[in-house]
């Protein structure tokens, strides 16, 4: 797991200013092919052809069946944001200088992030581009930009590899996706390295989330990084976390006008962290499959035959993701959390739901994120539509967890209420999964 404080030496502090694009961005001389497995075959992550709800927003564009509306002070995000149906609620504002348009950024002018479980969007203030991450069942993730200038036909580019720099690490599982990381940031803006930094998913213990990120919302005694600004000089013991604590209202801390919303709600940053490494772990799990065939046929031409090296890919990357899936480590909530932004009364709302009215997308903000512990991910086209071996595998090893007498460490949070509400929940609603159940 990649939520380890990484110790700061000068050559890793190098490679992490690099990687924070804390130099230069873009950068012409960052080699943008060949850098990674996945940029050559059997994935061929740059030229296989990407099929995802962004390149179905630009044949609507080019058809002329959308029109895209350019509106300041957000041009053309509200429009982005509608065709792409993904709601104002899931706003998160990022003030530190972390990622692509740095400069743009800063307390003042935090960063705005939104999200479904199909695209991730990016605005900053005055920015060249809006920043797009959609989910691609055959690819993974893909990334586009797109030209904040008012146009006839604005075009979503697809990304030749820069945003790789940061988005394919160890922090997304080797793989091209979103990630959520949390850093001590200074008044500036800036990152404070030699405090560390965390990448965040659902096991994240509150204390190391949000640095660099606003965050509205109660979540009572439990502490976390957000809403603060470190000063350098000041010992990493003596950081009053409490100043950052149950913040419900932004606009003393920046002008949030330009804002689609004053929220960075607490609860959509919950679901973001959860949503961002699922959704490596599903890519990871897909591209495992592929090199494994891929390999196989090249040692026999039997279609049938399986190496040993292609079944430990695919029982490793399927146990990580179904362990994922279940919440096997989630941080515990020692207290009730609530958003600001109405996200968690949207989302709870959402189905499919099974004959008494369970739905995956219920949240339960008490003692943990869901009401029950198995991702709505499972619902998404990427996950649907994984390789055969794989989905095979996790099938039967979660009918296995959730119908076996004691389930085995890993699953041992899962109680037998539990197991069997998700049981039935994924019979009457997930097919893929539940096929001879
Ligand atoms: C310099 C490193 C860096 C580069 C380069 C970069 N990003 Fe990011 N990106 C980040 C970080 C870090 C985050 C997490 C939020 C933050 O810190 O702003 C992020 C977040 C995002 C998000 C929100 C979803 C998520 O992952 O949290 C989108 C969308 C996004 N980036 C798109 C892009 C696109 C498109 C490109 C290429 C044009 C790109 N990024 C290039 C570092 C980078």
């Amino acid at each position: 797991m990649p939520r380890a404080m990484k110790k700061i030496t000068p050559l890793n502090a190098c490679l992490l200013l690099l990687s924070l694009g804390l130099t230069a961005w873009p950068s012409a001389a960052a080699p943008a092919q060949g850098l990674f497995d996945f940029e050559r075959e059997p994935i061929d992550y740059h030229k296989k052809p990407a099929s995802n709800v962004v390149t179905r927003l630009q044949s609507g564009i080019d058809s002329g069946k959308v029109q895209l509306v350019y509106k300041e002070p957000r041009g053309y995000l509200d429009s982005v944001l509608q065709h792409l149906k993904i709601p104002k609620s899931t706003q998160s504002l990022v003030f530190s200088k972390s990622s692509a348009q740095l400069r743009k950024i800063s307390p003042s002018r935090p960063r705005a992030l939104y999200f479904n479980d199909q695209a991730y969007v990016g605005w900053v203030q005055g920015g060249a581009v809006i920043e797009l991450i959609a989910s691609d069942p055959t690819l993974g993730t893909v990334f586009y930009t797109m030209k904040q200038e008012r146009g006839a036909k604005p075009r979503l580019l697809r990304d030749k590899g820069q945003c790789l720099q940061c988005h394919a690490r160890p922090r997304t599982r080797d793989v091209p996706g979103p990630v959520v990381r949390s850093l001590y940031t200074g008044s500036d803006g800036q990152p404070v390295l030699n405090f560390g930094y965390y990448v965040s998913d659902h096991t994240s213990p509150f204390s190391e989330r949000w640095g660099g990120y606003y965050v509205t919302g109660t979540h009572g005694k439990m502490l976390h990084m957000g809403n603060l600004l470190t000063d350098r000089s000041q010992p990493l013991a003596e950081i009053d976390y409490s100043r950052g604590a149950n913040i419900s209202d932004l606009s003393g801390w920046f002008d949030t006008s330009p804002y689609l919303s004053a929220h960075s709600d607490i609860v959509a940053l919950m679901v973001l962290e959860h949503q961002s490494q699922m959704q490596n772990l599903v890519t990871r799990a897909r591209y495992e499959e592929v090199r494994g065939r891929y390999y196989d046929k090249a040692l026999e031409s039997n279609k049938d035959f399986r190496s040993d090296l292609s079944k430990r890919l695919i029982v490793r990357a399927g146990n990580d993701l179904l362990k994922y899936m279940l919440f096997t480590g989630e941080f515990r909530l020692r207290a009730p959390v609530k958003g600001t932004s109405g996200f968690a009364g949207e989302f709870s709302a959402r189905g499919p739901r099974d004959r008494k009215g369970r739905s995956l997308y219920q949240l339960d903000l008490v003692t943990r994120l869901f009401k029950y512990p198995l991702s709505y991910m499972v619902y998404t086209e990427s996950f649907k539509r994984l390789p055969s071996r794989v989905m095979a595998h996790i099938r039967r090893e979660l009918r296995k967890v959730l119908t076996a007498s004691s389930p085995g460490d890993d699953y041992a949070h899962l109680a037998l209420k539990d197991r069997r509400a998700i049981f039935e929940i994924l019979k009457d609603t997930c097919p893929e999964l539940a096929e001879g159940w």
